[in-house]
């Protein structure tokens, strides 16, 4: 179909954006791709540094566990980093830094390099080895991106923890891991206010009995409580001679694993998702190349955390694989004021930016005043990830944040997919609403309960149908779970857990979630998450947990508790359980609403029907409801 006769409302690229963009025409790769798959990844592969070639491009010998690149050798952080040093890339910005105080710290990549060596020696004097868990739980700052190139240099499986989450987020994560090392932070400035992560870790290392040693960075300066022969200092351990600028590089299998992040399933506790180096590697340096359009001269910012996936993939790997110059703010979006964002865009000259539809729809409220003030023609393209993006947050991001002249990328994927999956390419016209096809070569469908194909404009289950080399490995140390979430429903088939429609023109539109994950302000939470803290508390009986729409939020968290008897519901127990909520899981999972009831309604084995309640919250019609318990 000739792209002028595409439906609805499209916005086509300016003849800037064509000219500078990396890649000029889709269907030649979509055709490339079709005709070679394997060869068509290969190509991505040969651009970074394998001690050793792969034999096999892909194994799919055992599926669901698809290997890639099995055989190959390589070592991502030497990739990000050692890779550089013999080019003009030694002496370029790796990293600029803003502290949420305004303070400035800069890194070439000669500098960050020996950095991540530093800190790699000090966990290997803490005796930490190849395939051992590290668990990092921190704010935004320099040390955070180095702890992890750190443990990749050695081989050690970094599973990060957001700082935003607090005691039993941390507890589970660090004995699902069975990590011995703590890397964590005395505290973390958010909104002029300190987080006390060190306190937080201290409740969760007396619930978690894993941990022997704990790394502290000073970043507050806070009096903080050390524990002797467990708790040591990061500055101070730096300081022997043994932390010295050359650390050994631990040469890695392709499909040895890099790190592990939990994110929130359908039932029970958080999924540890697993990635590795090669196949990971290779995804997020094709898709920061060529959906974010990273190029040499480009300042990218990404305003996620990297204690979650996107951070991971496009503030961490995906650029310093490119050798971009990656910008990170420290702080809250609107501190001190409402323009901090844009007046950071403008300071340092930021080239590609990347954020959430919720911060988009936020800074909207503000009004264009505050953006007008400031020069933000550096900017190229606009990203946006993590939920749907509506129309008229996208057209706002477009015309006054990009000035009508930058594409707006709206990127679909998620913590198991390690890289974009559905994303136009800058060159591509754009629909507001839908991030259009899926990358050259990945079929991606949407299907019905049986199996078959929608049609166009239909709703359905969207799957993945083809193998790519960022893909899960599996949940660590659970294989069972893994194929019972993903591969069971459909056979060869990757289940997303996202309801979406195929429009004619082949753009895909994501509706949201079709399982018990709710989108909180792009954040990914669990019912189940909620509901256990919820019932943790002394007064609460039994809970349930939905997601309601929010205009500013996309979801909203909605609770149902029954109490136990001798209990009385009021405000004050709300506030108590919000609280305690905030306590256990982190501020993020905050129910909006808590409402008190005598009774949830169940199927007759016992599972709460979430789809009744959240009917009933929306006053429309439940559907089906044959298998309710009465
Ligand atoms: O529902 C989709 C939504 O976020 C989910 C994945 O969440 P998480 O693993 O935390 O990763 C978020 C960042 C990649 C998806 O199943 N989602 C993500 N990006 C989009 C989106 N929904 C619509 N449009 C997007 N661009």
């Amino acid at each position: 179909m000739s792209e002028n006769k595409l439906r609805g409302e499209v916005y086509y690229p300016t003849q800037k954006t064509l000219e500078k963009s990396q890649l000029k025409d889709r269907k030649e790769w979509d055709t490339r791709a079709k005709q070679d798959y394997l060869g068509f990844w290969e190509d991505f592969a040969k651009e970074l540094h394998w001690f050793r070639k792969w034999d096999k491009v892909l194994d799919d010998s055992n599926k669901p566990f698809y290997k890639w690149f099995t055989g190959g050798q390589t070592n991502i952080s030497y990739n990000c980093l050692d890779r550089h040093l013999s080019t003009f890339r030694r002496n370029k910005l790796a990293l600029i830094w803003e502290s949420e105080a305004g303070k400035v710290e800069t890194m070439s990549y000669f500098r960050l390099h020996q950095e991540t060596c530093r800190f790699a020696n000090v966990l290997k004097s803490m005796g930490v080895k190849k395939g051992d868990r590290v668990t990092i739980y921190m704010g935004r700052t320099p040390e955070i991106i180095t702890a992890m190139l750190a443990c990749a240099r050695i081989g050690a499986i970094h599973s990060v923890v957001y700082g935003g989450f607090s005691v039993e987020s941390l507890t589970e994560r660090i004995e699902d891991s069975q990590s011995r090392i703590l890397v964590v932070a005395d505290g973390a400035y958010q909104r002029g206010k300190i987080v006390p992560l060190k306190e937080i870790a201290d409740e969760a290392l007396q619930r978690a009995g894993t941990v022997e040693h704990v790394v502290v960075v000073k970043r507050t300066g806070e009096d903080v409580f050390m524990q002797p022969g467990r708790d040591m200092w990061y500055h101070e351990l730096v300081n022997f001679p043994h932390a010295n600028t050359h650390c050994q590089m631990q040469i890695m299998s392709a499909e040895d694993p890099l790190f592990i992040l939990y994110t929130s399933g359908t039932t029970g506790k958080p999924k540890a998702i697993l990635h590795t180096h090669g196949g990971y590697m290779v995804g997020t340096y094709a898709t920061t190349k060529y959906y974010l359009d990273l190029q040499e001269e480009d300042r990218i910012w990404c305003t996620a955390d990297p204690g979650w996936i996107t951070g991971h993939s496009y503030i961490v790997y995906g650029p310093l694989l490119n050798g971009g110059t990656v910008f990170m703010y420290e702080g809250a979006p609107f501190h001190p004021y409402p323009n901090r964002w844009w007046q950071m865009i403008e300071k340092f000259g930021i080239n590609i930016f990347y954020t959430a539809p919720t911060a988009i729809r936020g800074f909207m409220r503000f009004g264009d005043s505050w953006i007008k003030r400031h020069n933000l023609s550096s900017l190229r393209i606009l990203g946006s990830v993590g939920e749907p993006i509506n129309p008229e947050a996208w057209k706002w991001y477009y015309n006054v944040i990009g000035n009508e002249k930058c594409p707006v990328i709206d990127t679909w994927w998620q913590t198991e997919t390690g890289m974009h999956m559905i994303a136009p390419f800058p060159s591509e016209p754009l629909k507001p609403g839908s991030g259009g096809k899926p990358f050259p070569g990945i079929e991606m469908d949407v299907l019905d309960e049986s199996g078959k194909p929608v049609g166009a404009n239909q709703e359905g289950f969207l799957v993945i149908k083809t193998p790519w080399p960022s893909m899960v490995r599996t949940l660590f140390n659970d294989d069972t779970r893994f194929v019972e979430q993903y591969w069971s429903k459909y056979k060869d088939c990757y289940l997303t857990g996202d309801s979406a429609r195929i429009d004619e023109d082949g753009y895909i539109w994501i509706i949201g979630r079709v399982d018990d994950v709710i989108k909180v302000s792009g954040y990914r939470l669990g019912s189940a998450d909620i509901e256990s803290a919820c019932v943790s508390h002394p007064a609460v009986a039994e809970a349930a947990a939905i997601g309601i729409p929010h205009q500013l939020k996309g979801n909203a968290i909605q609770a149902f508790v029954i109490l136990k008897s001798g209990f009385q519901p009021g405000q004050q127990l709300v506030d108590e359980l919000r609280a305690h909520i905030g306590h256990e899981v982190g501020p993020i999972a905050k129910p909006e609403k808590i409402e008190f009831v005598d009774k949830l309604p169940k199927t007759r084995s016992g599972k709460i029907m979430r789809r009744v309640l959240k009917a009933q919250a929306l006053g429309v019609d439940p559907g089906n409801i044959s298998t309710l318990e009465d």
